[in-house]
Protein backbone atom coordinates (compact mmCIF):
# COMPACT_ATOMS: atom_id res chain seq x y z
CA UNK A 1 0.00 0.00 0.00
CA UNK A 2 1.35 3.57 -0.97
CA UNK A 3 0.96 5.99 2.16
CA UNK A 4 2.21 9.66 2.24
CA UNK A 5 3.31 10.45 5.47
CA UNK A 6 4.54 14.40 6.92
CA UNK A 7 6.89 14.23 8.89
CA UNK A 8 7.88 17.06 11.68
CA UNK A 9 10.75 16.69 13.40
CA UNK A 10 10.46 20.10 15.28
CA UNK A 11 13.03 20.60 18.05
CA UNK A 12 15.81 19.48 20.45
CA UNK A 13 15.60 15.53 20.58
CA UNK A 14 12.99 16.04 17.91
CA UNK A 15 15.46 15.27 14.90
CA UNK A 16 17.22 12.47 16.80
CA UNK A 17 13.67 10.38 17.21
CA UNK A 18 12.18 10.87 14.23
CA UNK A 19 15.33 9.58 12.15
CA UNK A 20 14.46 6.26 14.26
CA UNK A 21 10.91 6.26 13.54
CA UNK A 22 12.10 6.79 9.72
CA UNK A 23 14.03 3.70 9.51
CA UNK A 24 11.33 1.61 11.01
CA UNK A 25 8.82 2.91 8.61
CA UNK A 26 11.69 1.84 5.84
CA UNK A 27 12.31 -1.62 7.49
CA UNK A 28 8.03 -1.97 7.66
CA UNK A 29 7.80 -0.91 4.28
CA UNK A 30 10.79 -3.44 2.73
CA UNK A 31 9.13 -6.62 4.71
CA UNK A 32 5.84 -5.83 4.38
CA UNK A 33 5.76 -4.94 1.08
CA UNK A 34 4.52 -1.43 1.55
CA UNK A 35 5.94 1.92 0.47
CA UNK A 36 6.08 4.82 2.64
CA UNK A 37 6.09 8.71 0.83
CA UNK A 38 8.43 10.63 3.63
CA UNK A 39 7.87 14.48 2.75
CA UNK A 40 9.88 16.56 6.06
CA UNK A 41 8.27 19.74 6.61
CA UNK A 42 8.87 22.69 9.84
CA UNK A 43 7.12 23.22 12.87
CA UNK A 44 8.16 24.77 16.35
CA UNK A 45 11.42 26.67 16.84
CA UNK A 46 12.46 25.19 13.39
CA UNK A 47 9.93 26.40 11.61
CA UNK A 48 10.61 30.68 13.06
CA UNK A 49 14.18 29.73 12.09
CA UNK A 50 13.08 29.08 8.63
CA UNK A 51 10.13 30.58 7.70
CA UNK A 52 9.68 33.67 10.88
CA UNK A 53 6.80 31.29 11.89
CA UNK A 54 6.26 28.41 14.29
CA UNK A 55 3.28 26.86 11.67
CA UNK A 56 3.97 28.40 7.81
CA UNK A 57 1.26 27.95 5.60
CA UNK A 58 3.81 24.96 3.36
CA UNK A 59 3.17 23.06 6.72
CA UNK A 60 -0.89 23.00 7.19
CA UNK A 61 -0.77 22.30 3.17
CA UNK A 62 1.16 19.46 3.36
CA UNK A 63 -0.55 18.35 6.51
CA UNK A 64 -3.53 18.54 5.21
CA UNK A 65 -2.78 16.34 2.01
CA UNK A 66 -1.46 13.58 4.34
CA UNK A 67 -2.63 10.42 4.92
CA UNK A 68 -0.78 10.72 8.24
CA UNK A 69 1.87 12.95 10.00
CA UNK A 70 4.59 12.06 12.39
CA UNK A 71 5.91 14.87 14.83
CA UNK A 72 9.12 14.73 17.03
CA UNK A 73 8.70 17.32 19.77
CA UNK A 74 8.59 21.37 19.89
CA UNK A 75 10.20 24.07 22.00
CA UNK A 76 13.37 25.24 23.23
CA UNK A 77 15.15 28.27 25.39
CA UNK A 78 16.26 29.80 21.60
CA UNK A 79 12.48 30.67 21.73
CA UNK A 80 11.02 30.69 24.96
CA UNK A 81 11.27 34.68 25.30
CA UNK A 82 9.13 35.23 22.09
CA UNK A 83 5.46 36.44 22.25
CA UNK A 84 2.84 33.92 22.72
CA UNK A 85 1.53 33.63 19.11
CA UNK A 86 5.20 32.92 18.04
CA UNK A 87 6.25 30.43 20.28
CA UNK A 88 7.04 26.86 18.77
CA UNK A 89 4.33 25.22 21.03
CA UNK A 90 1.90 27.35 19.26
CA UNK A 91 2.61 25.45 16.18
CA UNK A 92 1.71 22.59 17.46
CA UNK A 93 -1.24 24.05 18.79
CA UNK A 94 -2.35 25.57 15.71
CA UNK A 95 -1.88 22.28 13.35
CA UNK A 96 -3.89 20.20 16.24
CA UNK A 97 -6.21 23.10 15.62
CA UNK A 98 -6.10 23.11 12.03
CA UNK A 99 -6.84 19.48 11.28
CA UNK A 100 -10.01 19.21 13.73
CA UNK A 101 -7.80 16.63 15.88
CA UNK A 102 -9.70 16.66 18.91
CA UNK A 103 -9.24 13.38 20.18
CA UNK A 104 -5.68 12.49 22.23
CA UNK A 105 -4.53 8.63 22.66
CA UNK A 106 -2.42 7.91 25.08
CA UNK A 107 -1.76 4.58 25.75
CA UNK A 108 -0.27 3.42 29.03
CA UNK A 109 0.90 0.01 29.16
CA UNK A 110 4.48 -1.22 30.56
CA UNK A 111 6.33 -3.73 28.82
CA UNK A 112 7.20 -6.68 31.80
CA UNK A 113 10.79 -6.07 31.34
CA UNK A 114 10.43 -2.83 32.41
CA UNK A 115 8.85 -3.59 35.46
CA UNK A 116 11.59 -2.85 37.25
CA UNK A 117 12.38 0.19 36.09
CA UNK A 118 9.80 2.12 37.47
CA UNK A 119 10.13 3.82 40.98
CA UNK A 120 7.09 2.16 41.79
CA UNK A 121 6.44 -1.15 43.36
CA UNK A 122 6.42 -4.04 40.80
CA UNK A 123 2.87 -5.34 42.01
CA UNK A 124 1.46 -1.54 41.81
CA UNK A 125 2.21 -0.99 38.22
CA UNK A 126 2.36 -5.04 37.45
CA UNK A 127 -1.20 -5.48 35.32
CA UNK A 128 -1.45 -1.74 34.56
CA UNK A 129 -3.20 -0.98 30.81
CA UNK A 130 -4.33 2.17 30.77
CA UNK A 131 -5.75 4.22 27.40
CA UNK A 132 -5.86 8.04 28.32
CA UNK A 133 -8.47 10.22 26.28
CA UNK A 134 -7.72 13.51 26.40
CA UNK A 135 -9.51 16.02 24.54
CA UNK A 136 -7.04 18.10 22.20
CA UNK A 137 -8.57 21.01 20.69
CA UNK A 138 -10.54 23.38 23.38
CA UNK A 139 -10.32 24.21 27.06
CA UNK A 140 -8.15 26.43 28.58
CA UNK A 141 -5.35 25.90 25.89
CA UNK A 142 -8.00 27.56 23.09
CA UNK A 143 -10.00 30.08 25.13
CA UNK A 144 -9.77 33.44 24.62
CA UNK A 145 -9.03 35.92 26.27
CA UNK A 146 -5.83 34.83 27.57
CA UNK A 147 -4.00 38.09 28.35
CA UNK A 148 -2.50 40.26 31.01
CA UNK A 149 -4.47 43.37 31.99
CA UNK A 150 -4.69 46.08 34.09
CA UNK A 151 -1.27 47.21 32.74
CA UNK A 152 0.04 44.25 33.95
CA UNK A 153 -1.51 43.54 37.26
CA UNK A 154 -3.72 41.21 36.23
CA UNK A 155 -4.21 38.32 33.94
CA UNK A 156 -6.57 35.93 32.65
CA UNK A 157 -7.01 32.42 30.81
CA UNK A 158 -10.20 31.25 29.35
CA UNK A 159 -11.80 27.50 30.41
CA UNK A 160 -14.31 27.50 27.46
CA UNK A 161 -15.76 24.30 25.94
CA UNK A 162 -18.93 24.08 23.62
CA UNK A 163 -21.02 21.25 24.82
CA UNK A 164 -20.99 19.42 21.27
CA UNK A 165 -16.79 19.02 22.00
CA UNK A 166 -17.41 17.46 24.92
CA UNK A 167 -20.39 15.16 23.31
CA UNK A 168 -17.77 14.33 20.78
CA UNK A 169 -14.77 13.12 23.32
CA UNK A 170 -17.16 11.62 25.32
CA UNK A 171 -18.44 9.32 22.71
CA UNK A 172 -14.70 8.61 21.69
CA UNK A 173 -14.25 7.49 25.39
CA UNK A 174 -17.14 5.55 25.59
CA UNK A 175 -16.34 3.69 22.02
CA UNK A 176 -13.10 3.37 23.25
CA UNK A 177 -14.25 1.28 26.34
CA UNK A 178 -15.99 -0.87 24.81
CA UNK A 179 -12.97 -2.29 22.64
CA UNK A 180 -11.00 -2.77 25.87
CA UNK A 181 -12.48 -3.69 28.58
CA UNK A 182 -16.18 -1.37 29.47
CA UNK A 183 -14.54 0.14 31.90
CA UNK A 184 -14.73 4.27 31.99
CA UNK A 185 -13.48 6.55 34.21
CA UNK A 186 -14.02 10.49 33.39
CA UNK A 187 -11.92 12.70 35.39
CA UNK A 188 -12.76 16.17 36.23
CA UNK A 189 -13.07 18.13 38.89
CA UNK A 190 -16.84 18.88 39.54
CA UNK A 191 -16.95 20.17 42.81
CA UNK A 192 -15.02 23.40 41.40
CA UNK A 193 -15.75 24.22 38.16
CA UNK A 194 -19.01 24.81 35.85
CA UNK A 195 -17.26 23.75 33.00
CA UNK A 196 -16.59 20.15 34.90
CA UNK A 197 -20.43 19.63 36.14
CA UNK A 198 -21.26 20.27 32.85
CA UNK A 199 -18.74 17.16 31.35
CA UNK A 200 -20.01 15.25 34.33
CA UNK A 201 -23.79 15.61 33.04
CA UNK A 202 -22.65 14.81 29.42
CA UNK A 203 -20.73 11.24 30.81
CA UNK A 204 -23.95 10.45 32.76
CA UNK A 205 -26.37 11.16 29.76
CA UNK A 206 -24.21 9.07 27.08
CA UNK A 207 -23.28 6.05 29.65
CA UNK A 208 -27.35 5.78 29.04
CA UNK A 209 -26.26 5.04 25.37
CA UNK A 210 -23.44 2.72 26.56
CA UNK A 211 -24.59 0.64 28.99
CA UNK A 212 -22.36 -2.17 29.00
CA UNK A 213 -19.17 0.53 29.90
CA UNK A 214 -19.43 0.56 33.73
CA UNK A 215 -18.84 4.60 34.41
CA UNK A 216 -17.14 6.32 37.24
CA UNK A 217 -16.09 9.64 37.91
CA UNK A 218 -12.73 10.79 39.45
CA UNK A 219 -11.92 14.58 40.75
CA UNK A 220 -8.56 15.25 39.47
CA UNK A 221 -6.59 15.06 42.05
CA UNK A 222 -7.74 11.99 43.72
CA UNK A 223 -7.07 10.47 40.30
CA UNK A 224 -3.67 11.84 40.19
CA UNK A 225 -2.69 9.78 43.34
CA UNK A 226 -4.64 6.36 42.20
CA UNK A 227 -2.99 6.71 39.01
CA UNK A 228 0.23 5.59 40.87
CA UNK A 229 -0.83 3.97 43.48
CA UNK A 230 -4.03 1.80 41.93
CA UNK A 231 -3.18 1.69 38.06
CA UNK A 232 -4.62 -1.49 37.80
CA UNK A 233 -8.34 -0.64 38.57
CA UNK A 234 -8.10 2.14 35.47
CA UNK A 235 -9.16 1.10 32.02
CA UNK A 236 -10.37 3.97 29.78
CA UNK A 237 -9.60 7.69 31.30
CA UNK A 238 -11.15 10.62 30.03
CA UNK A 239 -10.70 14.18 30.98
CA UNK A 240 -10.13 17.85 29.65
CA UNK A 241 -7.05 19.49 27.86
CA UNK A 242 -4.94 20.49 30.47
CA UNK A 243 -5.75 17.29 32.95
CA UNK A 244 -4.56 14.75 30.27
CA UNK A 245 -1.59 16.74 30.03
CA UNK A 246 -0.88 16.60 33.24
CA UNK A 247 -1.80 12.96 33.75
CA UNK A 248 -0.08 11.62 31.25
CA UNK A 249 2.92 12.50 31.80
CA UNK A 250 2.73 11.46 35.44
CA UNK A 251 0.93 8.02 34.27
CA UNK A 252 4.46 7.51 31.94
CA UNK A 253 6.05 6.58 35.31
CA UNK A 254 4.25 3.11 35.37
CA UNK A 255 6.10 2.49 32.34
CA UNK A 256 9.71 3.40 33.47
CA UNK A 257 10.24 6.84 31.47
CA UNK A 258 8.37 9.34 29.81
CA UNK A 259 10.27 8.33 26.86
CA UNK A 260 8.47 5.52 26.34
CA UNK A 261 4.75 6.71 25.53
CA UNK A 262 3.22 7.19 22.32
CA UNK A 263 0.49 8.91 21.27
CA UNK A 264 -1.93 9.15 18.36
CA UNK A 265 -4.44 12.64 17.78
CA UNK A 266 -7.22 12.01 15.75
CA UNK A 267 -10.35 13.17 14.33
CA UNK A 268 -13.67 11.01 13.51
CA UNK A 269 -12.22 9.94 10.19
CA UNK A 270 -8.92 8.30 11.20
CA UNK A 271 -6.75 11.04 10.01
CA UNK A 272 -4.36 11.01 12.60
CA UNK A 273 -1.37 13.37 14.10
CA UNK A 274 1.08 10.71 15.71
CA UNK A 275 3.73 11.95 18.09
CA UNK A 276 5.70 11.20 21.46
CA UNK A 277 3.99 12.58 24.56
CA UNK A 278 7.45 13.74 25.53
CA UNK A 279 8.66 17.11 24.61
CA UNK A 280 12.32 18.27 23.02
CA UNK A 281 14.49 17.45 26.18
CA UNK A 282 16.83 20.57 25.80
CA UNK A 283 18.90 19.07 28.32
CA UNK A 284 19.87 15.54 26.66
CA UNK A 285 19.22 17.30 22.80
CA UNK A 286 22.28 16.52 20.45
CA UNK A 287 23.58 14.30 22.71
CA UNK A 288 22.62 11.13 21.13
CA UNK A 289 20.94 9.64 24.04
CA UNK A 290 17.29 10.06 23.53
CA UNK A 291 15.15 7.38 23.70
CA UNK A 292 13.45 6.39 20.88
CA UNK A 293 10.71 4.16 21.74
CA UNK A 294 8.00 6.28 22.81
CA UNK A 295 8.59 7.42 19.19
CA UNK A 296 8.56 4.24 17.55
CA UNK A 297 5.49 3.33 19.27
CA UNK A 298 4.08 6.24 17.47
CA UNK A 299 4.73 4.66 14.55
CA UNK A 300 2.65 1.60 15.79
CA UNK A 301 -0.06 3.34 16.32
CA UNK A 302 -0.07 4.89 13.30
CA UNK A 303 0.06 1.91 11.34
CA UNK A 304 -2.85 0.80 13.39
CA UNK A 305 -5.04 3.51 13.11
CA UNK A 306 -4.20 5.18 10.36
CA UNK A 307 -3.57 2.65 7.82
CA UNK A 308 -5.49 -0.52 9.45
CA UNK A 309 -1.79 -2.27 9.19
CA UNK A 310 -2.53 -4.20 12.68
CA UNK A 311 0.24 -7.21 11.52
CA UNK A 312 2.70 -4.28 10.97
CA UNK A 313 1.87 -2.79 13.92
CA UNK A 314 2.28 -5.39 16.44
CA UNK A 315 5.57 -6.61 14.75
CA UNK A 316 6.84 -3.19 15.38
CA UNK A 317 5.29 -3.75 19.06
CA UNK A 318 6.82 -7.23 19.65
CA UNK A 319 10.46 -5.55 18.12
CA UNK A 320 10.31 -3.18 20.99
CA UNK A 321 8.90 -5.53 23.50
CA UNK A 322 11.80 -8.06 22.58
CA UNK A 323 15.20 -5.46 22.51
CA UNK A 324 14.07 -4.46 25.77
CA UNK A 325 13.98 -8.20 26.88
CA UNK A 326 17.31 -8.64 25.30
CA UNK A 327 18.44 -6.32 27.78
CA UNK A 328 18.65 -2.43 25.77
CA UNK A 329 18.00 0.31 27.77
CA UNK A 330 19.05 4.33 27.00
CA UNK A 331 19.96 6.25 29.63
CA UNK A 332 16.46 7.69 30.49
CA UNK A 333 15.26 3.72 31.91
CA UNK A 334 16.33 3.21 35.40
CA UNK A 335 18.61 -0.14 34.77
CA UNK A 336 21.69 -1.42 35.89
CA UNK A 337 22.28 -4.98 34.18
CA UNK A 338 21.36 -5.51 30.53
CA UNK A 339 23.19 -2.95 27.68
CA UNK A 340 22.91 0.80 28.03
CA UNK A 341 22.68 2.25 24.43
CA UNK A 342 22.55 4.82 22.44
CA UNK A 343 19.74 6.74 20.44
CA UNK A 344 20.72 5.06 17.10
CA UNK A 345 21.50 1.59 18.89
CA UNK A 346 18.34 1.34 20.25
CA UNK A 347 16.90 1.88 17.03
CA UNK A 348 19.30 -0.82 15.28
CA UNK A 349 18.20 -3.23 18.05
CA UNK A 350 15.14 -2.94 17.12
CA UNK A 351 15.29 -2.85 13.46
CA UNK A 352 17.14 -6.43 13.97
CA UNK A 353 14.06 -7.41 15.64
CA UNK A 354 11.89 -6.92 13.26
CA UNK A 355 13.46 -8.05 10.44
CA UNK A 356 14.41 -11.08 11.84
CA UNK A 357 11.16 -11.37 12.67
CA UNK A 358 9.77 -10.55 9.64
CA UNK A 359 11.75 -13.36 7.47
CA UNK A 360 11.09 -16.10 9.87
CA UNK A 361 7.23 -15.88 10.09
P1 LIG B 1 10.37 17.17 28.21
O1 LIG B 1 9.33 16.13 28.01
O2 LIG B 1 11.05 17.67 27.01
O3 LIG B 1 11.50 16.62 29.21
C1 LIG B 1 11.23 16.25 30.57
C2 LIG B 1 12.36 15.33 31.06
O4 LIG B 1 12.22 14.06 30.43
C3 LIG B 1 13.75 15.84 30.70
O5 LIG B 1 14.63 15.54 31.73
C4 LIG B 1 14.10 15.06 29.46
O6 LIG B 1 15.49 14.87 29.26
C5 LIG B 1 13.38 13.74 29.71
N1 LIG B 1 12.98 13.12 28.43
C6 LIG B 1 11.91 13.49 27.68
N2 LIG B 1 11.86 12.72 26.58
C7 LIG B 1 12.90 11.88 26.64
C8 LIG B 1 13.38 10.84 25.79
N3 LIG B 1 12.77 10.52 24.63
N4 LIG B 1 14.49 10.17 26.16
C9 LIG B 1 15.10 10.46 27.29
N5 LIG B 1 14.71 11.40 28.15
C10 LIG B 1 13.61 12.12 27.82
O7 LIG B 1 9.66 18.36 29.00
P2 LIG B 1 10.24 19.81 29.45
O8 LIG B 1 11.69 19.71 29.73
O9 LIG B 1 9.31 20.27 30.45
O10 LIG B 1 10.02 20.70 28.14
C11 LIG B 1 11.05 20.97 27.19
C12 LIG B 1 10.46 21.65 25.96
O11 LIG B 1 9.62 20.73 25.28
C13 LIG B 1 9.58 22.86 26.29
O12 LIG B 1 9.87 23.84 25.33
C14 LIG B 1 8.17 22.35 26.14
O13 LIG B 1 7.24 23.32 25.76
C15 LIG B 1 8.36 21.33 25.04
N6 LIG B 1 7.36 20.25 25.02
C16 LIG B 1 6.95 19.84 23.78
C17 LIG B 1 6.08 18.78 23.64
C18 LIG B 1 5.69 18.36 22.28
O14 LIG B 1 6.25 18.83 21.31
N7 LIG B 1 4.72 17.47 22.13
C19 LIG B 1 5.66 18.09 24.78
C20 LIG B 1 6.10 18.51 26.04
C21 LIG B 1 6.97 19.60 26.15
C1 LIG C 1 2.06 17.71 24.98
C2 LIG C 1 2.79 19.01 25.27
C3 LIG C 1 2.03 20.17 24.66
C4 LIG C 1 0.67 20.23 25.34
C5 LIG C 1 2.73 21.54 24.73
C6 LIG C 1 4.12 21.51 24.19
C7 LIG C 1 1.93 22.57 24.00
O1 LIG C 1 3.00 19.17 26.63
O2 LIG C 1 1.87 17.39 23.80
O3 LIG C 1 1.72 17.00 25.92
O4 LIG C 1 0.57 20.74 26.45
O5 LIG C 1 -0.29 19.75 24.73
MN1 LIG D 1 2.50 17.41 27.80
Amino acid sequence: MDKHIVLLPGDGIGKEITDSAKQILGAVASEFGHSFTIQQQEIGGAAIDQYGSPLPDITVQACQKADAILLGAVGGEKWDALPADMRPEKGLLGIRKELGLFANLRPIKGFPSLLHASPLKEHIIDGSDILIIRELTGGLYFGRPSERQDNGEAVVDTLYYRRSEMERIIDKAFQSARLRHNHLTSVDKANVLESSRMWRDIVNEKSEEYPEVAVEHELVDAAAMKLITQPSQFDVMVTENMFGDILSDEASVLTGSLGMLPSASVRSDGVGLYEPVHGSAPDIAGQGIANPLGTILSVALMLRHSFQMEEEAAAVERAVRECLEQGFHTADLNITNGQLVSTGQMTEAVLDNLTVKAVSD
